[in-house]
């Protein structure tokens, strides 16, 4: 099962909105005798392409696989029919899958067939792994990170607003990266006016992020990148009923704009992301500035963190820290990262952590 979660690792970034997948076969003596994954979405499933080079030797043998055999037709035919065909006489998943038109259904099916199936081996480790996918299944929004590059006195600009850069060439790669393997990247109404970003993956990857603004005033600048390229790679700006029809020359350049209700505090995230979640977005990432970052937190919407500390001081009482919004009153009620791991990137520290909110619902 170790095997078949690392070869379900494999197809992150590429299967989205469905789950990663991995599979192995073993003959009935227990050698290996095939592996697959989950290659892209509406591609065949990590079952078919391990049964595929298993061949005749599946015949009597056991089926691992890191997600229970789906057992409808979607875009391929149901899984738990190759499992069948193939004569293998056991299975074994890590997890049942929740998507409804399976949700137990596959595992039942081949009971009923005859097929011995044992599920949660590897369970807390599969979840895990798919813990967007789930997320996304589960409350209908997506797994959210938040992203800064801040300096060693913690600002993520100078006095003036200028940023460019705070983090070293490494680490401006490993956020194209992740850019290539998210559906969404999020700013808000100051960054587009401060740094006028084309938040786009340089170089493209497999996934077009769509560039989404939040703004509750609508008050965007008429010219700037992300309008002028929103016919080439989407732009979404969500913003109140009320400030909509400032967008109407954004629109006009191929924006979409999307009216949410108004709080006091502005747009409520959760509401932002039900809408980017309706759209079955998998994985978004929130780039900044300090209010945006400050409203996710205050809703404690933040899933999985990426910061960059570099090693420089801008100082000034004026510059920003990463995260603005209301924040808390007491120390104790500090949000404390989970799993919080560090790395060297070129000159610069990569921390990765997890809310812990999302560690235990992914477990
Ligand atoms: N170092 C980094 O990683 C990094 C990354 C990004 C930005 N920056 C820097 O950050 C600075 C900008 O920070 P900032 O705090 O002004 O920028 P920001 O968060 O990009 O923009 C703040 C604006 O976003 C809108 N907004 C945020 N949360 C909202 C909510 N819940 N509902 C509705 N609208 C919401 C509001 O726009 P309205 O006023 O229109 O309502 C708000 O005034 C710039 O200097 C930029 O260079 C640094």
């Amino acid at each position: 099962m170790k095997h078949a979660l690392a070869l379900a690792e494999r197809g992150r970034g590429a299967v989205e909105p469905n789950p990663m997948v991995g599979a192995v076969v073993l003959d009935a003596a227990g050698n290996l005798v095939g592996e697959g994954w989950h290659q892209k979405f509406g591609g065949p499933h990590a079952e078919v392409f391990a049964l595929q080079a298993a061949g005749e030797r599946a015949r009597g043998g056991t089926v691992i696989v890191t997600l229970e055999p789906c057992c409808h037709h979607g875009k391929t035919p149901p899984c738990t029919d190759a499992v069948l065909r193939s004569g293998a006489k056991r299975v074994v998943a890590a997890m049942a899958d929740p998507f409804p038109k399976v949700a137990g259904g596959g595992v039942k099916l081949l009971r009923d067939a005859g097929v011995e199936v044992e599920v949660g081996v590897c369970e807390t480790e599969a979840r895990r792994l798919n813990a967007p996918y789930l997320k996304l299944l589960g409350t209908g929004r997506p797994w959210v990170h938040l992203k800064w590059a801040m300096t060693l006195d913690g600002k993520i600009a100078t006095r003036t607003g200028d940023s460019k850069w705070i983090s070293g060439e490494e680490s401006r790669a490993k956020v194209h990266q992740l850019r290539r393997r998210v559906d969404a990247v999020l700013v808000g109404r100051g960054t587009v006016v401060a740094d006028d970003p084309l938040l786009t993956a340089r170089p493209a990857g497999l996934r077009t992020a769509a560039r989404v603004v939040v703004t509750a005033s609508g008050d965007l600048p008429e010219r700037c990148q992300l309008r002028a390229t929103a016919r080439e790679v989407p732009v979404i700006v969500y913003t109140t009923a009320a400030n909509a029809e400032k967008l109407t020359g954004w629109r006009a350049d191929g924006a979409e704009v999307v009216p949410l209700p108004a709080s006091d505090t502005g747009l409520s995230p959760n509401a932002v992301l039900a809408d980017l979640g309706a759209r079955r977005f998998t994985n978004v990432l929130v780039e900044g500035g300090a209010g945006l970052l400050g409203a996710f937190l205050d809703a404690n919407a933040g899933d999985e963190f990426h910061v960059f500390i570099a090693p420089k001081f801008v100082g000034g009482d004026k510059a920003m820290s990463p995260v603005g919004g209301r924040g808390v009153e007491l120390m104790r009620d500090a949000l404390e990262l989970a799993e919080c791991v560090t790395e060297a990137c070129g000159g610069d520290v990569y921390l990765h952590g997890f809310s812990p909110g999302a560690v235990i619902s992914a477990t």
